[in-house]
């Protein structure tokens, strides 16, 4: 009778087989010259085609405290509490925004571009009193400017992007942290897009809190995010009178997950991405083979060279310029998506717009990590020369 029930039941499916899950998966072969993700070397391809294990192994603790070690010397800090986020970026945004903050708590967030707005959102979401800084893209804020507002609104947290990506711009980071201090507030800092790329030193520049992402100078692919808490961070997170807003991203969690509570058993919390860590745990062996002083000289110097390109072919840049991604203004008479169009067909390149507040001001080219080479400059140079040429509007 129940072999009846279930005969029928599989002989009752109404929806058929998409056509397009009959097909094989097909990915075309690009040059990823934008600000993200960068193309990911064979070597950190292979380490996350291995066979998986369990994510509660012991190999995989080895594996994930591994991990650890490389976030620490990326970021520069002596931290217990590294580890690494199941998530995007904006995991680590919001990890950082959750445990680091309490409903009502006043923050203040720098905008000059699309990350601060981001955070100013998420923070509003977890029901914080949010105060916004806010210049134009490509702007920077001085130290007498932030301390000010630190003065004004008090807050438990100030946020900051190193590497502003949508506009192109690597944000002076010195002084602000001994502020923050002074003013008993937590500094919090986004490096997604300068990690590798440009110096960062989160012990010595007082950081409390630091993050970054998988995908860019790292060149593992997106899904993880390295993110790290100082004692001061964790004081206050681990000091809460109410829980975090998320469960998947809380820390009393995480950091057990990943070893980092001092406790003797780690107990299940979520499933990681096992093949994620494979590859980002490749990635960070690469940066540690290589040096950090010689991933920032080697983007500085390709860097340099493609701004060199970019003024001979007359294009205008920003200044502060962040070494992974370089922001151009959009050459007048042009539409810049017929731009980018004609370069991703013509050339397999992308390169984007702007994003956020500079959408319509900028064109954006990335040469992070693997990609950041003279020879990719040269071809990023060549397609929008050849753009310039064929995509120029008849309007005045
Ligand atoms: C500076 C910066 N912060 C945060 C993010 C968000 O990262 P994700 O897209 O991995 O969530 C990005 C992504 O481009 C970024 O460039």
């Amino acid at each position: 009778m129940m072999l009846l029930r279930l005969d029928r039941s599989m002989s009752s499916v109404t929806i058929p087989p998409p056509a397009c899950m009959l097909r094989p998966l097909e990915v075309p072969l690009r040059y990823l010259f934008g600000p993200g993700p960068s193309n990911v070397p064979p070597r950190i391809l292979a380490a996350g085609s291995r066979p998986i294990i369990g994510h509660l192994h012991p190999e995989m603790y080895e594996i994930m405290n591994d991990i650890k070690k490389g976030i620490q010397y990326a970021f520069q800090t002596e931290n217990n509490m590294t580890i690494a986020m199941s998530g995007s970026g904006h995991a680590a945004m919001e990890c950082a925004v959750f445990n680091t903050v309490e409903p009502g708590e006043s923050v203040l967030i720098a905008i000059n571009g699309i990350w601060g707005e981001r955070v100013a959102e998420i923070a509003e979401r977890m029901g914080a009193n949010v105060h916004r800084m806010v210049k134009t893209p490509g702007r920077y804020f001085t130290n007498t400017e932030i301390e000010q507002a630190i003065k004004k609104h008090k807050p438990v947290l100030l946020f900051l992007a190193h590497g502003e990506s949508s506009a192109g711009l690597c944000h002076p980071v010195d002084g602000i942290g001994d502020i923050c201090r002074k003013h008993d507030c937590l500094f919090l800092v986004d490096t997604v897009a300068s990690l590798g790329a440009a110096p960062i030193f989160m012990d010595k520049q007082n950081i409390d809190i630091l993050y970054s992402g998988s995908q860019k100078a790292l060149n593992a692919p997106p899904g993880t995010a390295p993110i790290s808490f100082n004692d001061r961070a964790c004081h206050k997170m681990f000091n809460r009178k109410t829980k975090p807003v998320s469960y998947l991203f809380d820390m009393t969690h995480l950091s057990n997950y990943w070893g980092c509570d001092g406790k003797p058993a780690r107990v299940y919390h979520h499933t990681g991405p096992v093949s994620g860590f494979f590859a980002l745990r490749e990635s960070l062996a690469i940066l540690a083979e290589r040096g950090l002083e010689e991933s920032w000289e080697k983007h500085k110097e390709v860097a340099a060279y493609l701004y060199r390109g970019l003024e001979d072919l007359g294009l205008k840049l920003f200044d502060l310029r962040l070494p992974s991604v370089t922001t151009i203004a959009i050459p007048e008479g042009y539409d810049w998506r017929e731009m980018l169009t004609y370069i991703m067909k013509h050339h397999c390149i992308e390169m984007t717009g702007g994003l956020g507040p500079s959408i319509g001001m900028v064109m954006r080219i990335g040469l992070m990590g693997y990609n950041c080479e003279k020879t990719n400059a040269d071809m990023a140079l060549h397609a929008l020369a050849d753009a310039l040429k064929n995509c120029k509007k008849s309007k005045a």
